[in-house]
């Protein structure tokens, strides 16, 4: 069902595109109700073209025009447009963050009021409509609000909400997740090629076995360790190459993977 809600959707790149795309398959939004701009002009000829909706200059028309306004912007890009859209924000706009280590407080302090802010972490499948996005809103969003917002994301892949003050945290594991995922596909394939195996074949079948395992852990709501039990018969296959995995620490790699991400989203945050 359509949004009653105008979206505006500053920045235009990966996610940007990702979340125009999303909104408009999944019907939330239209021509009329779905604005963008994009500082770069091949992009906004490009996203006008394909979607079918302005895409503008100026940041300050496509607020005028919304009720939800998304930043998918860099990092290294937000004081500058906050700066530029200060004026223009009001208090009755509700305006969503994606960018990676920038905080609501901060976005409150270089707006100078207290917009309604939603911070988003979303993640690279996203782009295909199979993202994770965890979403913190400051006080002041209503339940309504969040509800919209959840919508929005929901077009791109599955939500969660959660206080801020897990962000980094959920930057080191589903926001840089996906480059683990495709370094554990890469081996897979790499050692059914080692087995025999044609190179495109084999990343076919790793990849589809991530897919499916993932889509068992969300589908029966099984704890991970009793699926992984269900494979591993006594004497088998599997628990050979489980014992393999142990003894080459993978747990440890992993865990350790999430807290040192963890621990550079903190010291970029603070930069
Ligand atoms: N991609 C991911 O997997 C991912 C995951 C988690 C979080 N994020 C966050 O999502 C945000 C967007 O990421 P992305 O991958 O979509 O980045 P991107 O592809 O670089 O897109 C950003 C877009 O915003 C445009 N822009 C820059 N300054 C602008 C301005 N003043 N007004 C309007 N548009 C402007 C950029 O133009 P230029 O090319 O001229 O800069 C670019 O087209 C980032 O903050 C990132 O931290 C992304």
């Amino acid at each position: 069902m359509a949004l009653k809600d105008k979206i505006g959707i500053i920045g235009t790149g990966k996610m940007g595109e990702a979340l125009i795309s999303g909104l408009i398959k999944s019907k939330l939004a239209d021509e009329n109700s779905l604005k963008a701009s994009d500082a770069v002009s091949q992009r906004r000829e490009y996203i006008s073209r394909k979607y079918g909706i302005s895409c503008l200059l100026d940041n300050r028309q496509v607020i005028e025009n919304s009720d939800i306004v998304i930043l998918a912007i860099q990092p290294r890009d937000m004081k500058v447009v906050l700066e530029g859209i200060r004026e223009t924000i009001t208090l009755n706009h509700i305006l969503i963050s994606i960018a990676a280590g920038i905080s609501t407080e901060y976005i409150s302090k270089i707006l100078q009021k207290n917009v309604p802010i939603i911070r988003g972490m979303p993640n690279n499948p996203c782009m295909i409509g199979e993202g994770m996005i965890a979403l913190a809103p400051t006080h002041n969003v209503t339940k309504e609000s969040m509800d919209v917002a959840r919508g929005i994301f929901n077009s791109i892949g599955r939500t969660i909400v959660i206080d801020e003050m897990y962000f980094d945290a959920i930057t080191g594991l589903s926001g840089s997740g996906p480059a683990y995922v495709y370094l554990v596909i890469e081996a897979l394939a790499d050692g059914g090629v080692k087995a025999g195996i044609p190179k495109d074949v084999a990343i076919e079948l790793a990849a589809q076995t991530v897919l499916g395992s993932a889509r068992m852990v969300l589908e029966t709501h099984e704890h991970p360790a009793k699926l992984k039990d269900m494979v591993a018969t006594p004497g088998g296959t599997t628990i050979s190459g489980l014992m393999e995995l142990e003894e080459g620490k993978i747990r440890a790699a992993f865990m350790r993977a999430v807290e040192k991400a963890t621990q550079r989203a903190k010291e970029l945050t603070r930069e």
